[in-house]
Formats: structure tokens, C-alpha cells, sequence
């Protein structure tokens, strides 16, 4: 049997047969057929808007492989800059490519003086820390102009260490303006994490004790975010780096759409939404309320992901090892019977809906001190190799920009009242 597609456009009988490639065909054949008609896929949820070779995802069997290693055995044995060197460069760096690589990233942390003087103060001190944080992306590109220059191979990876290197000081920057404490700069001798955690909490004289145990949660979170292939956010970084937009303000759209509550927002609403549900006995009447169209259980499914989200399955465990430290947080009791009964409902199950990678994370970010406010930033730090690598992918590959059609469905030509020809 030939791996291939035939379609017929039933009106003139000519047939165009397509060949499968890679589980795939190509749009153009269609297009050569039937000139002006499109295919409407609004969401993309039958497009694939990319060739990649970064991450393989198969949402049936719940399977997530960075470069083809399984998140299993990438999450425990991986730090997250491991993971960024391995997604930017194809293979697990070796001891000496990641020292190289860490003291690289060292480098670039720091944000110049100015950066914290003039572009964050400008900010309100409740400013929504998203909100500041992607301000500050796309603002870096006016501080590092040659990022520009995208097509130079040793250019774009000297911004995409940047940007992951500047990601922590960032935020952190963005939480301390929010709480009026002083600026931290990053410490050279501590590790990714660890220089996050101590630049978010530090004391006013620079002190602070990194707990193991948070720290290597922390980390795990990061990796587990790393990547997603074609999220909204990897997407929104595709489709303007195809405009041949620099790295700063690709990234800073792509953080855009994280923000959202059906993507990376999501982790702020599961926690909101588990407060105003409030106690363990409104859980009945919360779910009642979304099976009748009143709102959504935030945390709970997604577009791939249609019988588990491997990624919250190693969430739900890193929460129990978190609350060891910190006590348990109190809303874990509504989150658990939440996850229990909607997981016993045939609303749910009948429409595939999983706790995702939000429904847990959100928990173990507010015990270990984040603000909720803060929670989608935390993503954000994350998923930052993930839209670095796609766009340096992107721009490897022979590509056009991005620039779907559509089906018009508006007024017909009609004339301005009044007006005259000449
Ligand atoms: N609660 C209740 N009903 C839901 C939910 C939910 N969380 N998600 C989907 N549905 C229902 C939806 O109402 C629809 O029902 P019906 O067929 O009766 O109209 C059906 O399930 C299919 O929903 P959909 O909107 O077509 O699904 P989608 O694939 O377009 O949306 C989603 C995926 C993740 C946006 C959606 O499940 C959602 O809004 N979940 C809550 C937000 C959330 O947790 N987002 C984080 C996603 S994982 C992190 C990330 O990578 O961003």
C-alpha cells in the first residue's frame, strides 16, 4: 500500500496525490489543486506549523522525549542547565562542555545598573510581575542591538545564552521592585538555581541558606517546562522570529502568550481557583458548577495530552517532597479531592481531561515562598530554551514568514455613502 493521500475535487474530478512524509503531507499539493481554497484550522489543531527535531510528543501515550530522551529519565538525572545545553545543541554536554557552558552563563546574568534605574522603576510596585517581565525581554533588545544580526550562527547563540542567563535575574528583579527591597545582582559561584532562589529571598545584606531539597524542586520545575514543541508560546516565538524579528522581542511575544490563563497562566488560576473554592466540602458544588458551563477546572486538560500529562504525574510527587520541608500546603487537601472526583465524572473523562503540568506546580511555587503573582514567570524562566531553540531551528531551516489566509466572511463591496469616483 503506498503511503500516500489522494484528494479529489469532486467538482472537476481531478485527483492530486500526496505523498506521507514523516507523518505528514504537504499542504502545497492541495494548494496546487484547488487554488484559492483554504484549509480552515483556526487553532492549528490539524496543521503541524513546524518540521523540529527538538521534542517528540505523542499525547495518546503520554509520551514527552527531549532530543529522544523520555522526561522519566530526563527529570531526575538532568539539571535544568543541562537540559538548555542538551535542547540548544542536540546532546547532553559532556563535564567539560558544561562548565564551559555554566561559567557562559555566569557571565551573562548580571542586568546592567541602568536596566533596574530606568526601565523597572518606571513600573508601578504592583505592576503584575508577567507584565514587568515581559516589558523587560523586549527591552533588552534596545540594550543588545547586535541580536539583529540573526543570521549569524555565533550571534544567536550568544543571545540565546543571554536570555537564558538574564531570565532569573529578571524576575527576580521584577519581585523585589514589587516588594521595595534592593536590587540583587547574581553571585558567580552559585549554580543556576540556586543564584535564582538566593537573588528572589536573600536578605537585605545578601545572606540566605539554599535549601537542597527546594532547590533541586526549583531545577526539576524548570526542566519539566523546558520544552513543549508546538505550544501557544513556542508557536507565537516561530511566527514573529519568521518576520526575522530579533531574539529579545520574539521571546518577550512568546512570554506574551504564556501569560494567558488557558497556557501558562494557568498555574496562577489553578491557585486562585482552589482559594475561592476555599474548603474541602465546596469541592461538589465547585465541580457542579463547572459542569454547567459557570467556568473551568483550571489545571485540568489539554490540547495533546488526552489520557495523562506525564509531566504533572512527576509534579504530584515533587509537591510531597516539597511540603516534607515546608509543611503541606493547606489548599493540597481541595486540589486532591478536586482530582478525585473529576476524575471519577463522566464530564471528564468522557472529554479526556487530565490534571496537566499547572494543576500541582502552582502548590509547590506558593509553599516555597513565590507569590502567585510570580507562578507564570517561574514557567517562563522554564520554557526559555524551549522558544530559543525553535527560533534558532527556524531560522536554520529555509523559512517563510508566517502568514496564514482566511476565509472572508464580511460585507461584499458596497460603496462609501457620498462618495464620488474622480
Ligand atoms: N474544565 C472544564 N471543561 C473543560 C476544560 C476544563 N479545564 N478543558 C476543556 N473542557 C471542555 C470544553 O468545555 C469542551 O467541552 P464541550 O465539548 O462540551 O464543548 C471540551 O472539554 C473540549 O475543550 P476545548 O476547549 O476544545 O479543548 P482545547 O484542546 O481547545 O483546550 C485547554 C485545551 C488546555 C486550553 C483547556 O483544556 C483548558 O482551558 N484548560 C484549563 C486551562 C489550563 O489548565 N491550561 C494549562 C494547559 S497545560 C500548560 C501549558 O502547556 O500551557
Amino acid at each position: 500500500m503506498s503511503e500516500s493521500i489522494s484528494i479529489t475535487d469532486n467538482r472537476t474530478g481531478q485527483t492530486v496525490e500526496i505523498p506521507i512524509d514523516n507523518g505528514g503531507i504537504d499542504a502545497k499539493a492541495w494548494g496546487s489543486l484547488l487554488p484559492g481554497i483554504w484549509f480552515t484550522d483556526p487553532s492549528f489543531g490539524a496543521t503541524a506549523g513546524a518540521v523540529s527535531s527538538i521534542t517528540d510528543l505523542d499525547g495518546g501515550a503520554g509520551i514527552l522525549r527531549y532530543r529522544g530522551y523520555p522526561i522519566e529519565q530526563v527529570a531526575p538525572s538532568l539539571s535544568f542547565l543541562q537540559v538548555c545545553y542538551l535542547l540548544i545543541s542536540g546532546e547532553i554536554p559532556t563535564d567539560q562542555e558544561l562548565a564551559a557552558f555554566k561559567a557562559e552563563i555566569s557571565a551573562e546574568a548580571p542586568i546592567h545598573e541602568n536596566f533596574h534605574k530606568r526601565i523597572l522603576e518606571g513600573f508601578r510596585d504592583d505592576a503584575h510581575a508577567m507584565g514587568v517581565l515581559i516589558s523587560a525581554i523586549a527591552a533588552l533588545s534596545t540594550f543588545f542591538p547586535e541580536g539583529k544580526n540573526i543570521d549569524d550562527p555565533e550571534v544567536r547563540r550568544t543571545q540565546m545564552l543571554r536570555l537564558i542567563a538574564k531570565m532569573p535575574t529578571l524576575a527576580a528583579s521584577a519581585y523585589r521592585k514589587s516588594i521595595g527591597a534592593p536590587y540583587v545582582q547574581p553571585d558567580p559561584e552559585l549554580d543556576y538555581t540556586s543564584n535564582f532562589l538566593t537573588m528572589m529571598f536573600c536578605n537585605p545584606d545578601g545572606s540566605y541558606d539554599v535549601d537542597p531539597v527546594l532547590r533541586d524542586a526549583m531545577d526539576l520545575l524548570f526542566v519539566l517546562h523546558a520544552d513543549h514543541e508546538q505550544n501557544c508560546s513556542t508557536t507565537a516565538a516561530r511566527v514573529v522570529g519568521s518576520s526575522h524579528a530579533d531574539p529579545y522581542v520574539t521571546v518577550a511575544s512568546a512570554a506574551s502568550a504564556l501569560y494567558g490563563p488557558r497556557h501558562g497562566g494557568a498555574n496562577e488560576a489553578v491557585l486562585r481557583m482552589l482559594e475561592d473554592i476555599g474548603s474541602f466540602d465546596q469541592v461538589d458544588d465547585f465541580i457542579k458548577s463547572v459542569k454547567a458551563g459557570e467556568g473551568r477546572l483550571m489545571g485540568f486538560g489539554h490540547r495533546v495530552y488526552k489520557n495523562f500529562d506525564p509531566r504533572a504525574v512527576i509534579v504530584k510527587e515533587t509537591a510531597h517532597q516539597v511540603f516534607e520541608v515546608t509543611g503541606k500546603n493547606p489548599l493540597l487537601d481541595i486540589a486532591l479531592k478536586l482530582e478525585e472526583v473529576a476524575l471519577a465524572d463522566d464530564y471528564f473523562v468522557s472529554r479526556s481531561l487530565y490534571p496537566n503540568v499547572d494543576f500541582y506546580s502552582g502548590l509547590i511555587y506558593q509553599s516555597m515562598g513565590f507569590p502567585v503573582e510570580m507562578f507564570t514567570v517561574l514557567f517562563a524562566i522554564g520554557r526559555t530554551p524551549g522558544w530559543l531553540t525553535h527560533w534558532d531551528e527556524m531560522l536554520q531551516q529555509e523559512s517563510r514568514i508566517a502568514r496564514p489566509r482566511q476565509i472572508y466572511t464580511g460585507p461584499a463591496a458596497r460603496d462609501v455613502p457620498g462618495f464620488t469616483a474622480g
